[in-house]
């Protein structure tokens, strides 16, 4: 596979020198978008199995554990970016080994247990395997952050083989998620000065949210009693 020193990656970013790009920068470009294919691919198995839990769920216990599937795929630019940024060669071979999210799903639940729920509906599936675990509602970030993250591989059948493609995927409540993607957009605008004050602020916010979907979460074990689920 076509490596490029990272300098001449640079082209792609800094803005096109004699508006040409280096051979190789393009090979590698055409590879990456070769290999989104596969990637995506990937992302609509883990949505199916989870559209599948989720209809599953609606239908023998009349709820939906799931509130929203979001998924997306890393475009070669950005997968350029991070592994120059980590000092990675730039391959193929190199994005596959190195990077873990270059395919990522982000489930959206409406309770806790739910994310627990479905994180073990998913991983016991046997064509399912998880490579990493980060449990970041029981150990959450030192900046508030909450949602439990999973690197899994999943099956995809090609033509003339079958690939084992990573996936990032992130379940978090909605509430996580309201802080997670405010948060998101507040870090990106953070002048220097108010860093400090504002970082505070919204570790209080996540935690103030962490107390509401334990409430929430009371609620329904209090409201909603366990269902039997065979449908007599
Ligand atoms: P990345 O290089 O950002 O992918 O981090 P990582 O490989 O060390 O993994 P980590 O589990 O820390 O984060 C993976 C992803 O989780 C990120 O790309 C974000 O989508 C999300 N994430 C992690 N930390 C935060 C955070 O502090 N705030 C927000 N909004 N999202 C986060
Ligand atoms: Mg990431």
């Amino acid at each position: 596979m076509t490596k490029i020193d990272l300098t001449k990656a640079a082209y792609f970013f800094d803005g096109l020198i004699e508006n040409k790009l280096p051979d190789e920068v393009i090979a590698v470009i055409n590879s990456l978008v070769i290999a989104e294919n596969h990637y995506s691919s990937a992302t609509r198995e883990i949505t199916t199995k989870l559209e599948n839990l989720n209809d599953e769920f609606k239908h023998v216990k009349d709820r939906n554990p799931i509130h929203q599937i979001k998924a997306r795929v890393k475009t070669p630019k950005s997968i350029i970016r991070k592994l120059s940024q980590r000092g990675f060669e730039l391959s193929v071979e190199s994005a596959r080994k190195n990077l873990t999210d270059i395919a990522g799903v982000r489930v959206i639940c409406s309770y806790i247990d739910d994310i627990y729920l479905i994180a073990d509906l998913l991983t016991s599936q046997d064509d399912i395997e998880v490579i990493h675990r980060s449990d970041y509602i029981k150990n959450p970030k030192p900046n508030g952050y909450r949602s439990l993250h999973l690197i899994v591989t999943v099956p995809v059948f090609l033509s003339e083989n079958t690939e084992l493609v990573k996936v990032e995927v992130q379940i978090r409540t909605i509430a996580m998620d309201f802080w997670a993607s405010l948060e998101h957009e507040l870090s990106y605008k953070l002048t220097e000065g108010k860093t400090e004050s504002v970082t505070k602020e919204l570790k209080d916010c996540a935690d103030i949210i962490s107390d509401i979907d334990l409430k929430m979460q009371n609620l329904y074990n209090v409201t909603i009693p366990p269902k039997n689920t065979d449908k007599k």
